[in-house]
């Protein structure tokens, strides 16, 4: 078999196993499975479940490694599958969940006529998908706990790999639930933070924030990056929020963070950032998701976020890489 042919079937097998996977964590399997084996019929008089079609899919799941059979027709949780469980720390049920979405999967499928057209079909059917999360607190939710979590994956490498000014105070512009602010401020005890963002999205700011032990070090403030961003940050970071708007969207909240900056304030722009060749790229992955959930979101290379910034009067002074495909590039008023 040659290596495309490998990459096909490869393709199509993740497809049926992301749906098993879709269903072990919207039917909660792993939270019923957490207290010890159970057979098939009460897991699914448990979950809610037809058996027979429950028996098949736990099939697939044990291939995968998330349940194990304890005896004929007796699931376990393996340590793989306890990830799925609702109430442990490194939980990705919500994750799942989110990206096996009904407006997200119809996204992934309809990209051909996205691309035949052009335009998103996803905001056709949904509208834009900022304003479709404030009218949908459960997707809403299940979009910051997202975020939350490929967060986790560089979150440490921010705290590491790049050195913070002394006691600034960092703006966090549409931090989201602030999970990021949180991480940098726990890594930089003299440090304050701000964070910005929608205000159906800082109402819950704040409460991760008590819950950090944070409230005495930061301020949460709601408003759009459209109109203006709060002007007393050494930090703006802005962490993938640029791929989420075209050019022209990209160089206005550049400019409103631009104009809310002092000489010596820095932006600090957190993104996947593509390479100029032809590898396989975690962005270029999270790219297809981009086009088929927008109008005009799109990964980029060094070049074309280094020509963004110079578009808002800023300078491109570094790149660090944080890991898991997530870059912080730091630029300066010129
Ligand atoms: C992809 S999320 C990133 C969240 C966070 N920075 C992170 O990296 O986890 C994009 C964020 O932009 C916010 N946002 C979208 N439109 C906005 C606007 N017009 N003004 C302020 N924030 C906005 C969303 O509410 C969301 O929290």
């Amino acid at each position: 078999m040659s290596h495309s042919d490998d990459l096909l079937w490869g393709a199509t097998s993740d497809l049926s196993r992301f749906a098993a996977l879709l269903t072990m964590a919207e039917l909660g399997l792993a939270d019923h499975l957490a207290q010890g084996p159970l057979d098939t019929a009460e897991l699914a008089g448990r979950a809610g479940a037809d058996a027979p079609s429950l028996r098949r899919v736990l099939r697939e799941l044990a291939g995968m490694g998330l349940v194990r059979l304890a005896r004929p027709d007796v699931y376990d949780l393996t340590p793989k599958g306890t990830a799925l469980r609702s109430d442990v720390p490194d939980s990705v049920r919500s994750s799942i969940r989110m990206l096996g979405e009904e407006g997200f999967w119809y996204a992934m499928g309809m990209l051909p006529a996205t691309v035949r057209e052009g335009s998103s079909a996803f905001v056709k059917r949904y509208g834009h998908l900022y304003d479709h999360l404030a009218k949908n607190p459960t997707s809403s939710s299940l979009f910051d706990d997202y975020m939350t979590r490929r967060a986790l994956t560089f979150t440490e490498g921010l705290a590491k790999r790049y050195t913070f000014p002394a006691a600034a105070t960092m703006v966090d512009v549409a931090g989201g639930k602030g999970h990021i602010l949180a991480a940098v401020l726990h890594a930089n005890p003299q440090m304050r933070g701000i964070l910005f963002d929608l205000e159906h999205v800082t109402a819950h700011a704040a409460q991760t924030l008590a819950a950090e032990g944070l409230s005495d070090r930061t301020e949460v403030v709601s408003g759009d990056f459209f109109d203006s961003v709060p002007a007393v940050g050494d930090v703006y970071l802005l962490a993938s929020v640029l791929h989420n708007w075209d050019d022209e969207d990209a160089v206005k909240i550049l400019r409103n963070v631009r104009r809310a900056m002092n000489p010596g304030s820095r932006v600090l722009v957190l993104e996947v950032v593509l390479p100029d060749d032809e590898a396989p790229h975690l962005g270029k992955d999270i790219d297809m998701r981009m086009l088929a959930i927008f109008n005009g979101a799109v990964e980029r290379s060094r070049g074309e976020y280094a020509a963004l910034l110079d578009r808002a009067d800023l300078t491109l002074t570094d790149v660090v890489e944080l890991g898991y495909g997530a870059n912080l590039i730091e630029a300066v008023p010129r």
